[in-house]
């Protein structure tokens, strides 16, 4: 499942770079029910030139194509650092960066659009090799970054204002926008741009689904000192998941630990979450199949940000028992749960969470820990107006941590009418022995309830 916080497998870099060859059953399911999570989706991807001479490059372009066709809708910027710096190498023009910044001065201006002109053209070749359209064009306002500290820093620039409007009816058109490091002011005076701050401002102006920033490097280097990093992540040397409040930290308590670089991606990957963005994935984009194996499996194989999906659950408290009741009620009509009293409730209330909206309980489920490693998840429930959201999902998949974190190996759940829910959120059908001893005691022939089970 997607966007189980810190707990998406990450993959090793042979298994990654085998690609998607010999993709068994359980990932087709999964490639299944995100193509439909997708379609219509804005995806926007900064691709590093780094890239560009290697080998894989243009199959990474076909699968970008292949995304485009499926109905997500791309968008790509891209990164010219290296192309800019070959350009006036040849042409014998001095750069001096500061803090990672190109002071981009008037002589090195026309040949900074050159070397940002060459990576566009690539990109328009492969993309009409493959069948796509690809487009480049001017939606960007673009204003001076000015002088800093006393450091004019000439024609390097700031984006100002995306023009939204405009790119979403190139996208509705089915046409793939390619948007360059270069803007323009008001004036008509130009602007060279950081590729990595343009494509956060597109995702955030065009409400991105997903931000990528594919380059050369697996991630974002795991600091041993943090203890939001998992075994799994301290192993691989590069952290698979980050939320907004482990990013604030890090850069807080360990911006020391971390290269420059790799400080700046994660602030501008939380500034696209916090306003927005779902995710923010770091991925190296020589690996064969990488960006498809990102998007269509829960195994990670780089960094994700993302926003803290579940600050909308918390456990339950007294005063909602009436309301988790009402919740229920329609559902026990219909023979899908058991009734439960309020005594009963009141006796399991540690186990329950919900999740709220405002003063809306939207819906809750329960997460009974047994000894041996093994939990029941059980009163899953999504009031009937506030289905098809996403909640059934997000609170499963936080009982699920909660089980992990608590050391649990095996949930168990026991459904009459509701498998095909769970089976999409990765359980499968089990045996009666998958319930504890003291469990199967109690279970109900009558009822006959399939039970499934996931293994953490
Ligand atoms: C099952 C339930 C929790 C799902 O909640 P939700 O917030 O709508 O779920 P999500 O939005 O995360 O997922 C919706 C997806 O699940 C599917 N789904 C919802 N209920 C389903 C069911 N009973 N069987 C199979 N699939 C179901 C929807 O079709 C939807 O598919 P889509 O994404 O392809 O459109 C909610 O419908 C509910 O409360 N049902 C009644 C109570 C119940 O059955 N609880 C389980 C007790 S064991």
């Amino acid at each position: 499942m997607e966007g189980n916080g810190k707990k998406r497998s990450s993959k090793s870099a042979s298994q990654a770079q085998a690609g998607l060859a010999g993709f068994p059953m359980q990932g087709m399911r999964e490639v299944f029910g995100y193509l439909r999570r997708y379609r219509d989706q804005v995806f926007v991807l900064k691709i590093d030139d780094h890239l560009m001479g290697r080998p894989l490059f243009s199959l990474l372009i076909k699968d970008i194509v292949l995304l485009q066709k499926i109905g997500i809708r791309i968008i790509l910027v891209p990164g010219a650092k290296h192309s800019i710096d070959k350009v006036l190498k040849t042409y014998r023009v001095n750069s001096t960066m500061k803090d990672d910044v190109r002071i981009t001065t008037e002589e090195a201006m026309p040949l900074v659009k050159l070397g940002a002109s060459n990576v566009t053209n690539v990109l328009i070749s492969l993309l009409t090799e493959s069948g796509a359209n690809g487009v480049v064009g001017n939606w960007v306002r673009a204003r001076a970054m000015g002088v800093l500290n006393g450091l004019d820093y000439q024609h390097t620039g700031r984006v100002e204002k995306v023009d939204v409007a405009l790119i979403n009816n190139l996208l509705e058109d089915g046409l793939i926008p390619i948007v360059p490091n270069i803007g323009w002011n008001l004036v008509g005076k130009d602007y060279n741009l950081s590729s990595s701050e343009l494509a956060v401002a597109i995702a955030k102006a065009l409400r991105a689904t997903k931000l990528f920033f594919i380059g050369v490097d697996t991630g974002i280097p795991v600091v041993a000192e943090c203890d939001f990093a998992d075994a799994g992540e301290k192993a691989s040397g590069y952290f698979s998941n980050l939320d907004l409040e482990e990013g604030g930290i890090l850069l807080r308590d360990f911006s020391q630990s971390l290269k420059s670089e790799h400080r700046e991606l994660v602030s501008l990957a939380m500034d696209a979450c916090a306003a927005g963005v779902d995710r923010v994935h770091f991925i190296d984009g020589s690996l064969d199949g990488i960006l498809l194996q990102e998007i269509f499996s829960s195994a990670g194989h780089g960094t994700m940000v993302y926003a803290n999906q579940y600050d909308k659950i918390r456990s339950a408290k007294p005063t909602d028992i009436s309301e988790i009741l009402r919740l229920m009620q329609p559902y026990v009509e219909d023979g899908i749960l058991i009734q439960r009293s309020a005594e009963t409730l009141a006796a399991e209330l540690e186990n329950f969470v919900v999740f709220k909206v405002d003063a809306t309980l939207h819906g809750c489920a329960a997460l009974k820990i047994y000894p041996d490693k093994v939990a029941e998840l059980y009163a899953v429930v999504v009031d009937a107006g506030f289905t098809g959201q996403g909640t059934g999902r997000k609170i499963v998949s936080y009982l699920l941590d909660k089980a992990r974190k608590a050391g649990v190996k095996s949930v168990y759940l026991l459904t009459t009418q509701t498998s095909d829910f769970f089976m999409r959120n990765g359980f499968r059908e089990a045996p009666l022995t998958a319930m504890p001893p003291e469990r199967q005691s109690t279970y109900n022939p009558d009822r006959n309830s399939r039970v499934l089970a996931v293994t953490l």
